[in-house]
């Protein structure tokens, strides 16, 4: 069982000194663009039972991950970690509770250059990398991370432009406990895999879908007629068995959404902004089933929006009218300002209490 019961970034990317206490099973992190909330989802993934400088690496690829041949560098992606506005000491920290004990990710150190010579520029050679010259001074990361949880580990760091071009990416390892799912992960591929391996949870998944075509039956993975690579497919009483990738992309997402909180089992699920794709008149069935599949999977939840709809569509599915004080939701609201990030917490019954305020303040 994995859960936040408070999560503190005091410096990552753009944010400084945001405090999220109170989280629930079900956490709205709500602000206008550009406030940060991606950011707060990233640093969340750094706080790992077993974390290491890996995982940062992973989330530091993860804004390009669809487009990174067009992108730069891994180890600029990484340099992009550390507030632009540090001067000679480079620093991320966040720390927060997990399952009631202290855990901590904290990355300190400095950038300076080294000297690589023609030895180590022929490993980068023969793999037709471009190298300048035989000897090449190349930026350099030369610091030390902190980990605390149940116990203190320091680790060295030193990296440079190249050390990180030759990462094998070995990602998956870091997909347990913490699952994050981009506004566009349901463009990936293959999206269902964790959901055709439970029976009983692909039919409440085919119900979902049942939404948006009553008249989808089964789904199953298929190999590709080019290889042996994975496809989803959707069979319809009607059109028969058809790719995926031939449905819209609300079916696509709600997919997507309903094998991560399977493969987040008893960990903790990272949705980033929940309303991509999906048609307003869907969410409050959608937000429904996935307050109840969160729960039969034993799964903690951070969801960023910046749409009042899908706000009220997620309250919607707890029954505030009623005698019963049953709350699942915990919302904290975020503002950048220049002496760091200000957030408000409140509890869903507060904020279904306020909404009309509150629906001011996200359109803000
Ligand atoms: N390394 C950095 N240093 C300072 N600010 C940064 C850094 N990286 C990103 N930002 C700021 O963070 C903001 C983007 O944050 P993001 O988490 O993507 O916001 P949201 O998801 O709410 O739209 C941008 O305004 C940018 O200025
Ligand atoms: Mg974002």
């Amino acid at each position: 069982m994995g859960f936040f019961e408070e999560i503190y970034i005091e410096k990552y990317r753009g944010i400084s000194n945001l405090n999220l206490k109170n989280l629930n099973r079900i956490n709205l992190i709500v602000g206008m663009n550009n406030c940060g909330k991606t950011s707060v989802l990233e640093a969340i993934q750094l706080l790992r039972p077993k974390s290491d400088i890996g995982i940062l690496y992973k989330v530091a690829r993860q804004r390009d991950s669809l487009s990174y041949m067009n992108s730069n560098s891994l180890f600029d992606n990484f340099i992009c970690m550390f507030s632009k506005n540090d001067d000679e000491i480079k620093r991320l920290a966040v720390s927060g509770y997990y399952n009631g004990d202290r855990i901590s990710y904290d990355l300190t150190g400095t950038m300076n250059s080294v000297f690589l010579d023609a030895d180590d520029i022929k490993y980068f050679r023969n793999r037709n990398l471009d190298v300048p010259g035989d000897d090449v001074l190349v930026d350099a990361f030369d610091g030390k991370l902190r980990l605390e949880y149940m116990g203190v580990t320091e680790i060295p760091v030193q990296v440079n432009q190249y050390s990180l071009v030759t990462l094998k990416y070995a990602f998956n390892k870091y997909a347990q406990n913490i699952v994050y799912i981009s506004p566009f992960d349901h463009l990936r591929g293959s999206i269902i895999n964790k959901i055709i391996r439970n029976e009983e949870y692909k039919k409440v998944c085919l119900e979902a879908l049942k939404l948006f075509d009553p008249d989808i039956e089964d789904m199953m993975i298929f190999q590709s007629d080019t290889g042996n690579r994975p496809v989803d497919y959707l069979r319809h009483r009607t059109l028969g068995d058809m790719p995926l990738s031939s449905y819209g992309d609300g079916i696509k997402k709600v997919l997507s959404i309903s094998n991560a909180i399977a493969a987040a089992s008893g960990g903790v699920l990272l949705i980033d902004e929940i309303e991509t794709s999906i048609h307003k008149r869907f969410y409050d069935d959608i937000f429904s089933f996935l307050v109840k599949a969160s729960k039969a999977f034993d799964v903690q939840v951070f969801i960023t929006t910046h749409s009042i709809e899908a706000i009220d569509g997620i309250l919607a599915t707890q029954a505030y009218d009623s005698q019963n004080d049953q709350d699942d939701i915990c919302a904290c609201t975020i503002k950048k300002t220049p002496e760091g990030s200000l957030s408000r917490i409140l509890s869903g019954r507060e904020v279904y209490k306020n909404r009309e305020a509150f629906g001011f303040e996200v359109r803000l």
